[in-house]
């Protein structure tokens, strides 16, 4: 036990879920915040069973306004530091722009921006307080491109990259670390909630959240976990934007449902 508490956004699947295994394993405290409120209480049986730490969930739709300040507000009641805040949660929708619904657009927005955005100037205040904390933000290797079939996703994901490197830089003078973790395609519920079939050269999640568990302790910026992933992000630092986006164009558009 470190006596240290970790807030988790979407904790209740995929790397969320792994990440607050492996948070457990090193013994620390877990809030865990998504929707599925009986996934979440099963899991905190759990780690309390197998690890002796302390759980508390919050059940909590991130699209939604406000819910942000709510998950703050809870943990605030319940005498709760939080040593370092994972912006986990996140969502997208494959297809034409023009043909998703708006709604899905602004629920992404509202999750993958809003929501990550708010929690962070929320609780980094606590942590400049204590000039102690550690922040993960999960973009996404599309961060690097322009993304048709899934533009409002990897826009959102572009915006993570580029907010976490420069509150990075801001807060290093308040021994704060901000790390982005870049996955590639990984085995989670995300590919078919977002409507990819695809899931080609997919990481394990156990993998992608001990990859990340080890870049945010090493204070990285930016984690992209697998080599392949890594050779992807650089052919994409080199390569055109509009040639970019056209073989993004082409991949997305193999990996949709075509029902
Ligand atoms: N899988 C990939 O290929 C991949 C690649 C790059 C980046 N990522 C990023 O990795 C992060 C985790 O995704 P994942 O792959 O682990 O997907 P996942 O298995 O679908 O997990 C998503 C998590 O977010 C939560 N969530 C979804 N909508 C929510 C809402 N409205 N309010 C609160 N929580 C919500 C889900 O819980 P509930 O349903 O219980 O709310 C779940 O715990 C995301 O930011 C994603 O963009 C994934």
């Amino acid at each position: 036990m470190n006596n240290k508490t970790v807030l988790i956004t979407g904790a209740s699947s995929g790397i969320g879920y792994e990440l607050a295994k492996v948070f457990a394993e090193k013994g620390y405290n877990i809030v865990l915040v998504a929707r599925r409120e009986n996934i979440l209480n099963e899991m905190a049986e759990k780690i309390l069973k197998c690890y002796g730490v302390k759980t508390k969930v919050i059940q909590k739709d991130l699209t939604k306004i406000n819910a942000a300040k709510e998950v703050f507000n809870e943990v605030k009641k319940s005498n709760i530091n939080i040593d370092i805040l994972v912006n986990n949660a996140g969502i997208g929708s494959c297809g034409f722009f023009h043909e998703i619904e708006l709604k899905k657009h602004i629920d992404t927005i509202n999750i993958n921006i809003t929501a990550l955005t708010e929690l962070t100037r929320l609780f980094v205040k606590d942590m400049i307080e204590r000039k102690q904390g550690k922040i993960l933000n999960v973009a996404s290797t599309g961060a690097y491109q322009p993304g048709p079939i899934i533009a409002v996703y990897y826009a959102t994901k572009a915006y993570v990259l580029s907010f976490s490197e420069a509150i990075c830089n801001e807060l290093k003078h308040y021994n704060i670390t901000v790390t982005a973790l870049c996955p590639g395609t990984t085995s989670t519920e995300f590919s078919k909630n977002a409507g990819k079939c695809d899931l080609k050269n997919a990481m394990n999640p156990r993998k992608v959240a001990e990859i990340a568990y080890d870049g945010l302790m090493k204070g990285k910026k930016v984690v992209v976990p697998g080599i392949l992933n890594k050779f992807l992000v650089f052919l994409s630092k080199i390569t055109p934007r509009s040639i970019l986006a056209n073989i993004v164009k082409k991949i997305q558009s193999n990996a949709i449902f075509k029902s």
